[in-house]
């Protein structure tokens, strides 16, 4: 017995001499949750929630505050849960890197790649660089977006409109993506010039690809990233061996375009898309071994483009789809108002945004309620600074809860309602742009969204088609879950639904 009180006695004491170590140690930082030996703050989140890192980091920030500092995924972190924080934070000069996760320092063999996960100059460069040349082949510019845009729209509705008549009862099951190809198509156009058929195998395995990659990890409470040595340990429980296979088939498809391309010689006298442009500054730069622009970045950036560009925008308009099957008077008013403003047989393009602002409304209440990012990649603190009186050090994670602002109860009243009627102005006569600014869909600051312009432009103008041409009704006493599934992103579970092709009434 008394050797257990000693021993009792012996812990309690270590313990105390640890707190008081770690209380000093951190006395500059952020205030948070007590950081436990060797696991730091991964069990206060799983308690908060075992399944969404954004819910569990929400619920800590109610208790020590919009600034927060914890321990996990192997690092140190501070998170930024109100709007105002989030935007001073991700605005910050000092918090332009990107946190390198396992699976991305696996995917890039710890190298300093692409335009997503990438640092200092080298992201400089390939971020300005691919900016400015895709804007040169239309991205970003509304007239030859809404073209490419429209013209992969008259496909995905003939693609429809097949599908509905070969469905039984007008019913399509299990359905957890519509978009996903077309909005390939459209990406792809604007970076290659060319675009696939509904069926084209090589299409079909590459965004097969990518959903396995946006699926392999759930970020803070995936313990293979917390402990980094059980992905040496156990390559196939924790996720590793699939991560390593997904990316290396991904960067060999990657190479063989590079192969393809560099083939056709186009990019010598006549670039006739981005492709050909990267490749000729990387024969351009064969001379100079520390040049950003060789073969290596090229896949990179293109396969980053892929990531992070089709699967976010068809995530959030198949939630949009789901929200309209199931809140129909939003659905039919969304209808009435294309109806009045979209003359009779012609395509529907941004310039009529403005006057449409309950469909205007709507979409941005589908963006704020699917919250397909809640965390967007985090960020790294590229030195050390001060921040809102607390000391965040160099290598520091930066991580932005948008789902906290997204759902916070001071800001929407009832977050969890869908209600589009929010984004309105008094009037209703416009978007209420001050809560349109609430919104954080696209991160902000230096490293916001590369392709926030075209992400927009691509789900507006499907969203308005699609509502125009069908018509989506619930299947009699279906259950639907809103809860979504996880993984870097967040999409619907699949759902079954009823579409009709409709007349519009003008
Ligand atoms: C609804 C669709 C989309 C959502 C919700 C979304 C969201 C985001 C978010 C939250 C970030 C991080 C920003 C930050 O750190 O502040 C990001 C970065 C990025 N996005 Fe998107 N995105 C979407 C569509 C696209 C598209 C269509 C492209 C196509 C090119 C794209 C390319 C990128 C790239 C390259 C980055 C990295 C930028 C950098 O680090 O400099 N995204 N996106």
């Amino acid at each position: 017995m008394l050797v257990w009180i000693e021993l009792l006695f012996c812990v309690f004491v270590v313990a105390f001499w640890w707190y008081k170590n770690d209380q000093r140690r951190y006395s500059k930082y952020p205030p948070g949750p007590v950081r436990l030996p060797i696991v730091g703050n991964v069990l206060q989140m799983l308690i908060k929630s075992t399944e969404f890192p954004a819910l569990a980091l929400q619920k800590l920030a109610d208790e020590h505050g919009d600034v927060m500092f914890i321990k996990i995924a192997g690092g140190e972190a501070v998170v930024c849960s109100s709007c105002d924080a989030i935007k001073e934070m991700l605005n910050h000069e000092n918090a332009i890197g990107r946190l390198q996760y396992e699976f991305i320092r696996d995917r890039h063999a710890n190298r300093n790649l692409g335009v997503i996960w990438s640092w200092g100059p080298t992201w400089r460069n390939l971020r300005r660089f691919t900016v400015r040349n895709l804007r040169d082949f239309g991205f970003g510019k509304s007239s030859q977006m809404d073209s490419v845009i429209n013209e992969e729209l008259d496909k995905f509705l003939e693609h429809m409109r097949q599908q509905i008549r070969s469905a039984p009862n007008n019913t399509l099951y299990g359905v957890t993506d519509f978009f996903h190809l077309t909005f390939n198509n459209v990406l792809w156009r604007l970076v290659s010039g060319k675009s696939y058929g509904y069926h084209d195998p090589q299409m079909m395995e590459l965004l097969r690809l990518n959903r396995e990659f946006f699926n392999s990890t759930n970020f803070g409470l995936d313990l293979s990233e917390t402990f980094p040595i059980l992905r040496d340990l156990f390559p196939k429980w924790s996720g590793r061996a699939a991560q390593l296979k997904t990316s290396k088939d991904l960067f060999d498809y990657g190479r063989q375009m590079l192969e393809e391309q560099r083939q056709l010689g186009t990019y010598k006298e006549d670039p006739s898309c981005f492709l050909d442009v990267f490749i000729a500054k990387v024969e351009e730069s064969r001379k100079d071994p520390n040049s950003d622009f060789n073969d290596d970045q090229f896949v990179t950036t293109i396969l980053d483009l892929l990531v992070a560009g089709s699967e976010t925008s068809s995530k959030t308009l198949t939630f949009g789809m789901l929200y309209m099957m199931l809140y129909p008077q939003v659905q039919e008013k969304v209808q009435e108002e294309i109806d009045q403003v979209v003359p009779d047989g012609f395509p529907i393009d941004s310039s009529m945004k403005s006057k449409l602002p309950y469909t205007s409304a709507v979409f941005l209440e589908v963006f704020r309620y699917s919250t397909v990012v809640p965390i967007p990649t985090a960020r790294e603190a590229t030195d050390d600074f001060i921040f809102r009186g607390f000391f965040i050090k160099k290598g520091t994670g930066i991580i932005a809860n948008t789902q906290a602002v997204h759902f916070s109860e001071k800001l929407w009243g009832d977050p969890y309602t869908f209600r589009p009627e929010r984004f309105l102005s008094e009037d209703g006569s416009g978007v209420d742009m001050k809560k349109a600014d609430l919104l954080l869909t696209f991160g902000y600051g230096k490293r916001i969204c590369l392709g926030m312009v075209l992400a927009e432009t691509t789900t507006f103008l499907y969203f308005a088609t699609m509502l125009r041409t069908f018509r989506l009704e619930k299947l009699p006493g279906a259950n639907i879950s809103l809860k979504p599934t996880l993984g870097i992103t967040l999409g619907p579970q699949p759902f079954n639904v009823k579409i009709f092709v409709r007349v519009p009434k003008n």
